[in-house]
């Protein structure tokens, strides 16, 4: 069963909740926090463009990869009603194969290496990152916390119904492999012609892996390929993090 098949459509309206633009703000003052200068950037895990998007409109220039055709196809129809042009790339990122190095920053929002489910294939992530980036470029990126994987989604159950759609969430966590298994299965009203069928919903189903990451792996696996100038925050704040941090943003330097 696919990450990100269907739910796809219907992502966007389920991170209805979330402020994109302070998120941007945040990506820009850990940037400028580093004193660098940034132009263009390769955002991975890219989704449904909803950093992308804000980061072309504040006058980046800047590439989306991800693994999933659906998330950038609602990625690229949001473009297009924008008047916008998103160049996307779909890819697995563990497989990274971009053709412009030297470039300013690259970028990760919102749980993409969560789904690196392995150190091994961060590793690897990590270490085309170096690759791609100029010296002195900045690498930036966030990901939900091991004491919020753990704590807060682990073994619980999540459920909502709204108008036109529901879902039920139901999350299995094993901390001796940090990983954090999501049964998604969501309802989807049907667009009816006549009353007799307005009650109609549609059922999918995704099962979703991540990977609760502890800050001392990563920051040993930045050092290890070679990134310097390693800095860690805790939530949308530029301060350190804490032990109840639910989000945790990294940025270092090539
Ligand atoms: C929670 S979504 C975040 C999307 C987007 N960054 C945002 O802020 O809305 C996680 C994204 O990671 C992508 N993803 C997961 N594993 C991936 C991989 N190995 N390579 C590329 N993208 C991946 C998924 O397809 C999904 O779009």
């Amino acid at each position: 069963m696919a990450q990100y098949g269907n739910f796809a459509y219907i992502y966007d309206q389920l991170m209805d909740d979330v402020d994109y633009e302070k998120w941007v703000d945040h990506i820009e003052n850990l940037i400028k926090l580093n004193n660098i200068k940034v132009k263009n950037i390769l955002e991975l895990a890219c989704g449904t463009g909803n950093i992308t998007i804000p980061l072309t409109r504040r006058g980046y220039d800047i590439a989306g990869i991800d693994i999933s055709e659906e998330m950038l196809d609602v990625a690229y129809n949001k473009s297009i009603e924008e008047n916008t042009t998103l160049v996307l790339l779909e890819q697995d990122i563990v497989e990274l194969d971009f053709d412009i190095y030297d470039l300013d920053c690259v970028l990760c929002a919102c749980d993409g290496f969560n789904y690196i489910t392995s150190i091994e294939d961060l590793d690897k992530v990590f270490t085309k990152v170096h690759q791609q980036l100029k010296d002195g470029g900045i690498f930036v990126f966030d990901i939900s916390s091991h004491f919020k994987l753990k704590n807060i989604l682990g073994n619980n159950f999540m459920g909502q119904s709204r108008k036109d759609l529901s879902y039920m969430w139901t999350n299995y966590y094993d901390d001796q492999i940090q990983l954090l298994e999501m049964e998604l299965d969501f309802f989807v009203k049907i667009d009816a012609d006549d009353d007799e069928e307005d009650n109609l919903y549609e059922k999918y189903s995704e099962v979703h892996l991540q990977r609760a990451h502890k800050e001392e792996e990563i920051i040993k696996l930045l050092e290890k390929v070679g990134f310097e100038d390693i800095k860690s925050f805790g939530d949308f704040e530029l301060e350190n993090v804490k032990e109840d941090s639910q989000r945790v943003f990294f940025t270092a330097i090539k």
